[in-house]
């Protein structure tokens, strides 16, 4: 019964381990990255129509800020898909809700 144990025990994380290297492997990419081009645009243009306290006062996962991104750009043409994207990665690291974040880039 024990050695049973010992098997399955190794074999999930023979199973397992791939999966941890690569999530790690993704948050210390997120840790290293350059977000000044993404903060920079964050904080231009979230703050044309309100004050950037808005967003700041939330955490919301990449999907949420997405969709609250994706509703901010239907009112005025002010941001493109490429700086929505830096926004949206930017504001999902840093002001995201943690367990959903991972396997993002
Ligand atoms: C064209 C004007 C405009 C721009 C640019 C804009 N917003 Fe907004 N934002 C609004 C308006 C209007 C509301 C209130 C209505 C609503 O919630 O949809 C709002 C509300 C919000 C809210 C509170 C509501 C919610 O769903 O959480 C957040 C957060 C927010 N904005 C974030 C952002 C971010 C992040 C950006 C930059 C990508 C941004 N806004 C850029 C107009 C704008």
């Amino acid at each position: 019964m024990k050695i049973k144990f010992a098997v399955f025990l190794m074999t999930a994380s023979i199973v397992i381990a791939p999966y941890w290297q690569y999530a790690f492997a993704e948050e210390k990419r997120n840790a290293q990255r350059d977000w000044s081009k993404a903060e920079k645009l964050f904080k231009t243009k979230c703050r044309l129509c309100h004050t950037l306290d808005r967003p700041k006062n939330m955490k919301k996962s990449y999907e949420e800020w997405r969709s609250t991104v994706t509703r901010m750009r239907s009112y005025a043409p002010v941001i493109s898909n490429e700086q929505a994207d830096l926004i949206i990665d930017y504001l999902s690291h840093h002001y995201g809700k943690k367990q959903e974040n991972k396997g993002q880039k």
